[in-house]
């Protein structure tokens, strides 16, 4: 296992998952990566480690460089289990090194792993000397734990940003810039759809605090590092993600459906944002996953979601899909509840509630539409006429 060299004395002795497809509940089709970054100056450091089950490939790659013994210092930006699983067998093999973390870090580590190690708390502002180089820390709770943070090194002007601009992505390659940057981009915003967007608020703060360091390396947890060129985009997108900038002539219509009336309809529904230059996504929950549904939430400002009456209540799929929708809460949207149904109808008022009460998702809502049994040409076509009214208003309060 080689070691890759991104400055002169800064290694990505990470790890590679080709085999991922399931980040709690994210589909991640294209695997992931630990980024562990080894820097070597006086005091030999390393930031982050990887799951337990790749302690070893870490491990092969640090031995590309320097005996792993030699390590001084531990520093560790994020709690969760992807980026500490090594924790247990570093510290077997290093029992004199440092382990940096801010409070929240420490407190979390005690209690995942049951050890009291040799800690040094850090704060924000604080920075330690290793030699040559400076690293100096920003704590960034809940960006999306409480104990995140990042590491920078003014000499160097690297940012290592733990969980923020990473990307679920296994490849050779390790700079964005060496993958087609359409693709990197895309697992960026994914990323940020499924992990990080609860948390705009605290992004928005945490990009304040970036503006005031000059950066010309960003290396996340996971994926390609950012290398100068590309970093002010991610930057400009992350500003709009984290502002919840959306597009008033993007939609999504997202379904289930049991007989293909719901179908019928979404596909009606489609149309008429088409027609009004609204460029809309017909998303089957059958075939679509909602952690790729959750891209495309970032954007639109449109969400239409339908489901027929299965129960008295929502098809299962629908469900599903709307309690991950509200617990990842993005704001500032148009939503609408659609459905057929037989003779209770209750689908269609449980879908609106779920969009529109602020408890829920909080989405200004359109009136609902449904329709019994098999939609006939006319329901359509009157389906179409009511909806091209409604969005028309919405688009001039815009
Ligand atoms: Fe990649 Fe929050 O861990």
């Amino acid at each position: 296992m080689k070691a890759i060299e991104l400055r002169k004395g800064i290694y990505w002795v990470g790890a590679i998952d080709w085999d991922l497809r399931n980040f709690h509940g994210y589909l991640t089709q294209r695997g992931s990566t630990y980024n562990a970054y080894l820097i070597i100056d006086e005091k030999i450091t390393l930031i982050d480690n990887v799951k337990s089950y790749l302690y070893d490939e870490m491990i092969a790659r640090i031995s590309d460089i320097i005996d792993p013994k030699k390590i001084d210092i531990l520093i560790q930006n994020h709690v969760e289990m992807d980026h500490s699983g090594g924790l247990p067998k570093l510290i077997e093999l290093l029992p004199q090194a440092k382990l940096y973390s801010n409070a929240a870090g420490i407190k979390g580590l005690k209690l995942h792993y049951k050890s009291d190690w040799n800690f040094e708390e850090i704060k924000t502002g604080d920075s330690i000397s290793i030699g040559k180089r400076t690293l100096s820390f920003v704590t960034t709770p809940m960006v999306h734990w409480p104990d995140n943070m990042f590491t920078y090194c003014p000499e160097e002007e690297i940012l290592f940003s733990n969980d923020a601009f990473g990307q679920h992505i296994a490849s050779s390659e390790r700079l964005a810039k060496e993958l087609p940057i359409g693709i990197v981009l895309e697992e960026a915003k994914k990323y940020y759809a499924n992990i990080v967007l609860p948390y705009s608020k605290q992004v928005q703060n945490v990009l304040k605090a970036a503006e005031q360091m000059p950066i010309n390396m960003i290396c996340p947890s996971h994926g390609v590092v950012w290398t100068k060129d590309d970093i002010p985009l991610i930057i400009s997108l992350y500003k709009d993600w984290a502002y919840n900038v959306s597009d008033s002539h993007r939609a999504l219509v997202i379904y289930d459906t049991m007989w293909k009336s719901t179908q019928m309809m979404a596909g009606a529904i489609h149309e008429t944002f088409e027609k009004l230059g609204i460029r809309a996504k017909l998303l089957n929950l059958q075939t679509t996953h909602i952690s790729d549904i959750m891209t495309d939430i970032i954007g639109a400002k449109f969400i239409a979601v339908g489901s027929p009456t299965l129960n008295s209540s929502i098809l299962p799929t629908v469900a599903a899909f709307i309690y991950y929708l509200k617990g990842l809460s993005p704001k500032d949207r148009i939503g609408l509840a659609f459905g057929s149904y037989g003779w209770g109808g209750q689908s269609i008022p449980i879908l609106n509630q779920l969009l529109g009460d602020p408890k829920e998702c909080g989405f200004e809502m359109m009136e609902p539409i449904k329709i019994q049994y098999i939609p006939s040409a006319d329901d359509l076509s009157a389906l179409k006429n009511n909806l091209e009214q409604q969005i028309q208003t919405k688009l001039e309060k815009k």
